[in-house]
């Protein structure tokens, strides 16, 4: 089968304008979170949508799903994580437990502050998990990508032409991801921030999904302005 999980088991702390996690301030005429579930939700190759949300938002997140009358059979909502790998993890104990264990299962892994994620987006990334078992959306990088070790001069300048951007979605085979996450030690884990190094640690290949500029991550207060010029909405009440 094959299973959205998306991640909002954060409380968006870069976002200084919000006293509620960013996920859920308004885009338009409805909370960010809902314009990316219902991305998913028009994705027919999905089989169901797992949202991981921060364990004193899950009541919050209920109402909204019912508001928002999405379906019920098909989103469900699992208990967020300490970071973003624990709320995968969690997202895949809940898939389990509801829908056994597979090696052919597939999960799209996607931040929930990532709304303008298209469908040929996500339908790629299920494409190449089922053939390649990893892949990362991810676009080239416009800009000049400048390594600097200390944070005070540069050190490297890597050929443009060679630096992508990473987005989400990031997509796996859930068994291999498992098992490779159970196998890394408790400091990898500590230091590991993302799903895709899991396999690169490895040496498992992680292929590359063509990302889209629209498809921004909402972080900052000017992501967010951004985000609503894009919508037509408005920024503050
Ligand atoms: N995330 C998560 N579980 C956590 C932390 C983060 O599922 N314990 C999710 C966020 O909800 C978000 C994605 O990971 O969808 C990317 O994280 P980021 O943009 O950094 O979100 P926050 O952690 O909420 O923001 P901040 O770092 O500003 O606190």
């Amino acid at each position: 089968m094959i299973f959205g999980a998306i991640v909002a088991g954060g409380i968006g702390t870069r976002m200084s304008i919000s006293d509620i996690p960013k996920q859920f301030m308004m885009l338009g005429n409805k909370p960010i979170i809902i314009h990316t579930i219902e991305k998913f939700i028009l994705c027919t190759k999905l089989d169901y949508i797992f949202v991981g949300v921060h364990k004193d938002w899950t009541a919050y997140m209920e109402n909204l799903l019912d508001k928002y009358s999405l379906d019920r059979n098909k989103v469900f909502i699992a208990e967020g994580g300490k970071d973003r790998n624990s709320t995968i993890f969690n997202i895949i104990s809940a898939i389990e437990k509801t829908h056994g264990e597979s090696t052919d299962h597939i999960i799209v892994t996607h931040d929930c502050v990532r709304p303008f994620v298209s469908i040929r987006i996500i339908n790629e990334n299920i494409d190449c998990a089922l053939k390649y078992g990893a892949c990362n959306t991810a676009i080239h990088s416009v800009d000049t990508i400048v390594v600097s070790e200390d944070g005070d001069s540069i050190s490297d300048i890597p050929d443009r032409r060679r630096m992508f951007l990473g987005q989400t979605p990031q997509s796996f085979n859930m068994s291999e991801l498992k098992k490779l996450y159970s196998e890394l030690t408790e400091e990898e884990k500590n230091i590991l921030t993302d799903a895709c190094k899991i396999f690169y640690l490895r040496n498992k290949p992680v292929k590359i999904v063509a990302g889209d500029i629209s498809n921004i991550k909402i972080t900052t207060v000017s992501d967010y302005k951004m985000a609503q010029a894009i919508v037509g909405g408005k920024l503050f009440d």
